[in-house]
């Protein structure tokens, strides 16, 4: 079969022309043009006038919906949410505004704003029962398998809101899932340590209240340092949302076969635990800690380069970004501040510094277009903030809830939108007969 593209003059009546080699029959495909980005070839009809499918694991050239929310040009390094500039809402924003912002589509008013803090502080307490949910836990436990399995047991404390079809009961759900998200990572990092929880705070804004719950203890006031809450509504805003990445095709395709939508956030949490998505941030620190110095340097890089060696470089490298993520540029900006602000030593920042000199400078990496990605700095940050390893993921999790729930709630009010289930190229036994034991070999 050979793809003989014949795109029309027009984004109305482009058209993506196949010819099948073995029938000689050809196709003709719509091209849809949205408004950034490559177009795309509407396949849809594809199986049904060719009996054949299309060949994509991984997804590397599949647009699997069409989305508003959040555009990437992983080769010019851009990352917009609703149209604006992730380095704008980084500098100027705050993470629950950017949370409207993808959420409604637009940057809120004033009024909007206040009214929209106001019911997220207002979700923020769990149900009482869930403190018990933590029992059933070893403390040793890894907060993301916590994570998965406290979020997953919200579908069944809200019954009074389960019709996904009701747009209210969707935002509803939406507004308890985005505040009750740091409660339930501040109970998971402080059963870990045996420490009691800590109730939010309705005084506070969204990033101090979270940082109180994880620190603050019963038998001294805890003082809020606005230097570091400032540096965690930064990490939760370059966090919120990435286009389809992996998590958020597990929320979408969970959400497609209308399943509850806390079970579809559970399902994106445990997804983002990967170290090859959300987990890098974690990978990162404990290579870098690994490392020890910048002497050794060297001898990680030539590992990362080893095909006979697992290793792999965390925090480098992209599916979509073949230049250098946006978010870690911020990131990397980000923590020069916030270690110079707490006057901490950059010993660690110092040799992410040089490993991302020495491996920019690296044909290996230069010819896979490997640069730092959105994990490579992160961890930095979360670590001069006091916060363990093991949380760094969860935080992820935490800010990547708004996306995963703004873009599940566009899944469900896409009129074009069906359950996911794609096929395959199925190379398995062809039919055979059943053979009794007695008879084998
Ligand atoms: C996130 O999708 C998103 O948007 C994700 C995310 C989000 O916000 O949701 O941005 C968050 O997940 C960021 C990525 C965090 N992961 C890591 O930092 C883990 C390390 N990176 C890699 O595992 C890898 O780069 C991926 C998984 C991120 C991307 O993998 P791809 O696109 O499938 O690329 P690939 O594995 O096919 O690699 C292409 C080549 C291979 O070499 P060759 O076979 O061509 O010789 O590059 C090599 C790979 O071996 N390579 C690396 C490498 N990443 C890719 N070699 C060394 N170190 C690395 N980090």
């Amino acid at each position: 079969m050979t793809a003989d593209a014949q795109r029309g003059s027009t984004p109305n009546n482009a058209t993506f022309s196949l010819t099948d080699d073995a029938t000689g029959n050809s196709t003709e495909l719509p091209v849809i043009t949205g408004s950034l980005g490559p177009s795309v070839i509407d396949v849809r009809s594809l199986y049904s006038a060719t009996g054949r499918f299309t060949y994509d694991p991984g997804f590397t050239s599949t647009g699997s919906c069409e989305s508003k929310i959040t555009y990437i040009d992983g080769d010019e390094g851009i990352l917009l949410h609703r149209g604006y500039p992730i380095s704008e809402l980084a500098e100027n924003s705050d993470f629950l505004e950017v949370s409207y912002l993808l959420l409604y589509g637009e940057l809120p008013s004033e009024k909007q704003k206040r009214e929209f803090d106001d019911t997220i502080t207002q979700h923020t307490m769990v149900h009482e029962q869930i403190n018990y949910l933590f029992r059933g836990f070893r403390r040793d436990s890894h907060p993301m398998a916590v994570m998965i399995g406290v979020v997953g047991a919200l579908a069944a404390f809200y019954h009074d809101t389960t019709d996904i079809q009701d747009p209210r009961q969707r935002m509803i759900a939406s507004h308890r899932l985005i505040a009750k998200m740091p409660t339930i990572a501040a109970m998971a990092h402080k059963y870990a340590i045996g420490q009691p929880f800590v109730y939010p705070r309705n005084d506070l804004s969204y990033s101090e209240n979270f940082l109180h719950m994880l620190f603050a203890v019963p038998c001294q006031d805890y003082e809020i340092n606005p230097i570091q809450a400032k540096a965690m509504d930064r990490i939760l805003i370059l966090h919120a949302d990435h286009e389809q990445n992996a998590s958020t095709s597990t929320v979408r395709l969970a959400g497609s076969s209308g399943a509850n939508p806390y079970a579809c956030i559970a399902a994106g949490i445990a997804t983002l635990w990967g170290p090859a998505h959300g987990g890098a941030n974690e990978a990162v620190v404990l290579m870098l800690d690994e490392i020890g110095s910048v002497e050794r340097i060297p001898e990680c890089v030539a590992r990362a380069k080893d095909k006979d060696d697992p290793f792999r470089l965390m925090g480098f490298g992209h599916r979509v970004y073949k230049n250098y993520d946006p978010r870690a540029k911020v990131l990397h900006k980000t923590c020069h501040e916030v270690l110079d602000d707490l006057g901490l030593d950059h010993e660690m920042f110092n040799i992410a510094r040089e490993l991302e000199r020495i491996a920019l400078e690296d044909e290996y990496f230069v010819e896979r277009k490997l640069y730092p990605n959105v994990d490579f700095y992160s961890g930095i940050i979360l670590k001069a903030l006091g916060i363990p390893p093991h949380l760094f993921t969860v935080i992820f999790a935490l800010a990547r809830t708004v996306g995963w729930i703004a873009q599940w709630n566009e899944m469900i009010e896409d009129p074009h939108q069906k359950i996911g289930r794609p096929r395959q190229l199925y190379t398995g036994e062809k039919q055979r007969s059943y053979v009794p034991v007695g008879q084998r070999g």
